[in-house]
């Protein structure tokens, strides 16, 4: 008989990652909680450290988190309560080698990113297929105001061919069939892109269009990633 190393399916390798991210979840932290299948697996896992008796306060990054936390018993707070926060776990959709990542997949970038950056550090956890050698092939989702939407559509356009050849560029549907409002009542435009020669500079010009809410690139923010694998996790990044 051979024994052979457990294989991890891809929501086991998430629910890894989150059980790695709770070591570094001490007695009265104020989280950041993230949003997405990964980030929903630690926010479970938050849940059951609080019932064990730690005391701690979270901020959540969308109203389907909020939902999630509340009844899994974590003291919620705002930022506007709490301003500062020690550590954001969140979940990406693009891990590139040097930490830059593409984000929003589930439509909260516009508070994931707030959230993060009130955040002393900002943990990432993902499941092996979201570590990629260069961003884009992911569509890059940029939040907008409805208002003038077609003029922001040819903006951001404009801005991404200032930089490097742009793709399609598609108004994301609900299940309805309708656009999407995410939960700041903004739509969402994902770019597709396939590849993102320089997220700085992208995400510098995306900024810049009046009617730009967010964008789904987050460059110099994360400075850790736990990644589940197969066989496990492992941790890319300072540790
Ligand atoms: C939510 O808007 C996103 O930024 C998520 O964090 C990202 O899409 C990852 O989601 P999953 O953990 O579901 O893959």
């Amino acid at each position: 008989m051979s024994l052979s190393a457990p294989s991890l399916n891809a929501d086991e390798q998430k629910r890894a990652a989150a059980a790695r991210a709770i070591e570094f979840v001490t007695p009265g932290m104020r989280l950041g909680l993230g949003t997405g299948s990964t980030a929903k697996h630690f926010v479970d896992l938050v849940g059951e450290r609080v019932r064990a008796g730690f005391d701690l306060v979270a901020v959540p990054t969308s109203e389907a988190t909020r939902v999630q936390a509340l009844a899994c018993g974590i003291r919620l707070t705002t930022l506007d309560e709490t301003p500062e926060l020690d550590l954001t776990v969140d979940g990406a959709d693009e891990i590139a080698p040097d930490m830059s990542l593409i984000k929003g997949g589930g439509g909260a970038l516009l508070r994931e990113k707030i959230v993060a950056a009130a955040s002393a550090r900002m943990l990432i956890i993902a499941d092996e297929s979201k570590c990629v050698d260069r961003l884009g092939a992911f569509p890059l989702p940029i939040e907008v105001t409805p208002f003038g939407f077609l003029a922001t559509l040819r903006a951001v356009d404009k801005a991404i061919a200032g930089i490097q050849a742009s793709g399609p560029l598609k108004l994301r549907l609900g299940k309805d069939g309708h656009a999407f409002v995410t939960d700041g009542g903004h739509w969402i435009i994902d770019a597709q892109l396939g590849r993102i020669d320089d997220p700085k500079a992208l995400a510098h010009a995306l900024s810049t269009i009046p009617g730009v809410m967010e964008h789904g690139l987050f460059v110099g923010m994360a400075e850790t990633a736990i990644i589940g694998g197969p066989a496990g996790t492992r941790i890319v990044g300072r540790t």
